[in-house]
This record gives C-alpha cells, structure tokens and sequence, in this order.
C-alpha cells in the first residue's frame, strides 16, 4: 500500500494550474485499491504570504469545498487542516535542526525572492520572513509526519519533496530508520499549466484562471490568453501555443490530436479559445455547480475538518511520540 498526501494553500483564487497539477490527479488516485489518501489545506504555509484574518478564514473553506465539489469522499480521504494537527509543528523545528541553511538558501522561493531584491538594488532580505525561508522545512514536516511514499503535485513542488526527502535521509542516518522517503508524483504532460501571459500559472503572478469562474468569466478569461499576431490561414505550431498546452489538460486524445492538426492546417486564434472554453467548461461545470452549492454549508464544511483533525491526530500523536523517543526524549 502506497500513502498519498499533497497539500494546497489557502491563498488567492483555485486556478485550473491547481486542478490538473494536484487535484486531479490526487482525486483519480483516490479510486486505486492500494492507495492511502491523505489531502489536506495548509493554512499555516499561507501565513507566508497572507496576513489578513478574513481571508484566511474564507480561503480555508474554499478549499475544503473544492476537493468535495470535485469528488474527494472523506470515508476514504484522510482531509484535514494543518493547523489541527500540533504534532506537524513541534516535527518542523526538529527537523530545521537537521536541515542545512545551505540547502534552504537554494530553494526557490525564497531565492527568486532574493534574486528579485537584488535585481532591483534592494537588500537582499526584503520583504523576506523567516517563514518563507522555512516554508520548504515545514512543508517536509508536512509529508514526512505521514509516512509518504507519494506526492502527486505540479512541477515547481519538486524541488520542495527533494528537499523532504534529504531531511528524512539525514534524520534516519542519525536516529535510525524512521521515516518514509517521499518522492514526488508528477504528470509530465500537465506538469506546468500557463496562465494568460504564457508564464506558470500563479497566484502570484496574477495571470490564472480561476477554477470556479462561472461561464461567463471563464469565458472572458479564456479570451485575454496572449497569442501570437499569426493570421488565420498561417500554419501555427501548437507545441508553442498556450491555448493549446491548457487545451492538452482537458481534452482526450483524438480531440488534442484533430486541433493539432487544425493548428498545422491554420486555424484562428478566435475559434481555437472557442474550443478550449467548450472543453473547459464542460469538465468543470458540474464540479462548479457542486462548489456554489458547499461553499455556503459551513456546518457541513466544519465537521468535515473536525472528523478530519481527529482522525489525524489520531495517527500523528503516536507516531509524533515515536520521533520524540527517538531523539532522546523519553
Ligand atoms: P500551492 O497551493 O501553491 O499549489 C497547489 C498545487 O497546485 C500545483 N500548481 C500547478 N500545477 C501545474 N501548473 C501550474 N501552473 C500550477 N500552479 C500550482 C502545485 O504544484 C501544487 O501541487 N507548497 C505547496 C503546498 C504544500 C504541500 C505540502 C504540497 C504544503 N505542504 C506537502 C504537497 C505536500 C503549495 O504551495 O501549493
């Protein structure tokens, strides 16, 4: 049996970079018979970023609702919020102990923040908190307090389960055989979904498409995605075309295969955001429906994550004990 776990953060809007990164692939594991599912929202890597009480508060619950529109049946989900669960806290400044500030100098984030400041003749650390330096800590906290064998996420996690992966190894050379090393569990053909500029799709780049943008807005989304000037009749190439990258997420094989040819034959860039909003929209309409529904059933949403804080605690106090004696402290 193979353990599952990814995490989503409670910042800015669901975006469909999210959907077929995470999501999906997360949900269709879920109907596999030998696998452990365990999904949860991590509200405390969103303080990294995000420091307004409401919208954490909001945000929380969008994501709850999100993975239920979209199927996730808590029965056979481990779902829960980080911040139920103490134990991942208390295992983050073990392992910090353990983590070198070499290696967390390197990680991305942190260091395109950096690199960032410094293009622009700031210093270095500005704008940088400590938790955005030990995001990469807490987030091996995260995978290892479950004993991970797999992280289904989008490519630019990677780094960040390689990272979880170093710490557990040097933690078990120490202390001895302890924890699972993870790996990450990437779709190579939907790994980087591109937002409306062409660039990864991010929160932080404002260039998404939201997930549960109702017809009209996703339409109009669908629309602003840049092409190039090519005229209609131009031959276009669709390995360069980010209607058609996003297209390859939600279309089936014959489908992506006729508009490749379309793209060959000269196709406008007009009906080709036609296409892909028809695709879109037809994938995400019923889940779209089920979220408008949740999203105002706070009591439902509110035992979901109270059954789940339970059922969490329930195997990280034990083990969390096992890591404490492993240390030395009996
Ligand atoms: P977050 O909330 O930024 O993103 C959630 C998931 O969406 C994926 N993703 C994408 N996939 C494809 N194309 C895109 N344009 C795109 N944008 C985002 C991300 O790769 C991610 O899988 N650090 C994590 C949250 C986290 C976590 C964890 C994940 C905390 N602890 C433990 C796994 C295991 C994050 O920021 O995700």
């Amino acid at each position: 049996e193979k353990i599952v776990l990814t995490g989503i953060k409670p910042t800015g809007d669901l975006h469909i970079g999210n959907y077929v990164g995470a999501i999906r692939p997360a949900i269709s594991l879920i109907k596999e018979s030998d696998i452990l599912p365990r999904y949860f929202i991590a509200d405390y890597h969103a303080l990294t970023t995000m420091q307004n009480r409401k919208e954490l508060h909001d945000r929380i619950y969008q994501i709850a609702a999100a993975w239920l529109a979209f199927g996730l049946d808590p029965e056979k989900v481990l779902f829960y919020r980080q911040s139920d669960v103490p134990e991942i806290f208390e295992l983050s400044w073990i392992l910090s102990c353990l983590a070198s500030k070499g290696l967390l100098n390197r990680a991305h984030a942190y260091k395109a923040k950096v690199d960032e400041n410094i293009a622009n003749d700031r210093d270095p650390d500005n704008g940088v908190n400590m938790g955005l330096f030990n995001y990469p800590v807490l987030m091996a906290a995260d995978i290892l307090m479950f004993n991970t064998n797999l992280v289904p996420v989008g490519k630019d996690q990677i780094q960040h389960v390689e990272i979880a992966r170093d710490i557990a190894e040097h933690f078990n050379k120490i202390y001895g055989e302890t924890f699972t090393l993870p790996e990450a569990l990437i779709e190579e053909e939907t790994a980087v979904i591109p937002g409306l500029d062409g660039r990864k799709m991010s929160k932080s780049y404002g260039n998404v498409i939201p997930l549960f943008a109702e017809e009209k807005q996703l339409h109009k989304a669908i629309f602003r995605i840049k092409t190039d000037s090519k005229t209609p009749e131009e031959p276009k190439d669709p390995k360069t075309s980010t209607l058609f990258d996003i297209y390859r997420a939600f279309a089936s094989e014959a489908d992506i295969e006729s508009l490749a040819k379309r793209y060959e034959e000269g196709i406008g860039y007009g009906e080709v955001k036609q296409i892909l909003f028809d695709a879109v929209n037809e994938k995400l309409q019923e889940p779209r429906r089920q979220y408008n529904e949740l999203i105002n059933d706070t009591p439902k949403l509110d035992a979901l994550l109270q059954r789940g804080a339970e059922r969490a605690r329930d195997y990280a106090h034990p083990f969390m004990q096992e890591i404490r004696n492993k240390i030395g402290r009996y």
